[in-house]
């Protein structure tokens, strides 16, 4: 999940000085930047500082990151918008996040493994075509049913993209991948089938075994099921329900990450180590990726960020 971010001063004071974006492609910045959560909190994996719009953008989508999210000026709404975006190739197009990874790995001397990441196609067009983040998403699914070829057509261009992009990733020094399916859960599972599903099979199938993969989706209660024939290793979960009644539904085939409402970390103590051993006790000694359900809040107490990671490292099952 999203661990660099405003809840640490660290990041603000850094984040003063240079747009969100200019961050995101400054290597020496945004390298210090992906360190400072294993700094100053002690995860058990670094996640490489960037946003999921990085390639959209290298696509030729002029892409805004305000105080209010993402923003797009010209969203997506024909076949002409979808013919006229690149499939970059990422060498050319975003060299910076292969420098930030093999930077990174130098400085991490293989102590905690480095995670590369990307969006997922669903995802990415509900920015696209939204035009920004989106309460009912309505532009999206009405593209979805009224023109569903030129959606696909998006989707199809999406998953060439993300799929070049974290090969180069994996290539530069990434030991793990995840891919953020965030929006796919306002989905039902027949459109979850249809317009997600298939994009990240495609995906997964094409940059291979070579490490392990993570597809993460908020809300995705309601078709859980359907996560694990994406051929993930491990399914990222939101809190809304248990990781016992996820592993009762999706089996042994995956192992499962999360999933620890945000809020809780909003305090006290007290109920975030109760929340959280309700989660390892849920999951089980083995199978299982301590994490939040979705990134991490800016009002976060840095405190209770610690609290919840030291709780994990150290908590052992009994038997
Ligand atoms: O170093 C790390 O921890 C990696 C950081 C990371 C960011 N974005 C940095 C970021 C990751 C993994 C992402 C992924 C991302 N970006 C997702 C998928 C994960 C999820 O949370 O669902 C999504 C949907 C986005 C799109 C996005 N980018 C949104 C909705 C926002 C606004 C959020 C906010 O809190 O304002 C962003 C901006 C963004 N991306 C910030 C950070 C640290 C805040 C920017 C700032 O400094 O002002």
């Amino acid at each position: 999940m999203r661990q660099a971010g405003r809840y640490l001063k660290e990041y603000r004071e850094i984040r003063s000085k240079v747009s969100f974006l200019e961050l995101c492609k400054n290597t020496d910045l945004a390298t210090e930047v992906s360190l400072q959560p294993y700094r100053l909190l002690g995860v058990d994996a670094v996640i490489f500082f960037s946003d999921i719009l990085i390639p959209v953008e290298a696509m030729g989508v002029d892409v805004a990151l305000t105080d209010k999210g993402p923003e797009i000026a010209n969203p997506i709404r024909s076949q002409t918008d979808v013919n006229r975006l690149d499939v970059p190739d990422p060498t050319i197009e975003v060299p910076f996040v292969g420098s930030i990874i093999k930077n990174l790995r130098q400085q991490l001397r293989d102590e905690v493994p480095l995670i590369g990441f990307a969006g997922a196609p669903w995802t990415l067009a509900s920015y696209m075509i939204e035009g920004g983040g989106s309460k009912s998403f309505a532009e999206i699914k009405s593209m979805a049913y009224r023109e569903p070829r030129v959606l696909h057509a998006l989707l199809d261009k999406l998953s060439a993209t993300v799929s070049s992009y974290l090969s180069f990733q994996i290539e530069s020094g990434a030991q793990v991948i995840q891919l953020f399916d965030t929006w796919a859960g306002e989905l039902n599972r027949g459109d979850y089938e249809e317009f997600a599903l298939p994009y990240t099979q495609k995906i997964f199938q094409t940059i291979g075994t070579r490490v392990p993969r993570i597809l993460y989706l908020n809300g995705s209660s309601a078709i859980l099921e359907s996560m694990t024939r994406s051929g993930a290793d491990v399914i990222s979960i939101d809190w809304r329900i248990s990781i016992a009644e996820a592993r009762g539904r999706v089996g042994d085939r995956v192992a499962i990450q999360g999933n620890l409402d945000p809020c809780v970390l909003l305090g006290p103590e007290e109920r975030i180590l109760a929340k959280t051993k309700e989660i390892l006790d849920d999951a089980g000694p083995t199978g299982h990726i301590l994490n939040l359900g979705h990134g991490i809040l800016p009002p976060t107490p840095v405190e209770n960020a610690r609290a919840f990671i030291k709780f994990g490292q150290t908590y052992r099952h009994s038997k």
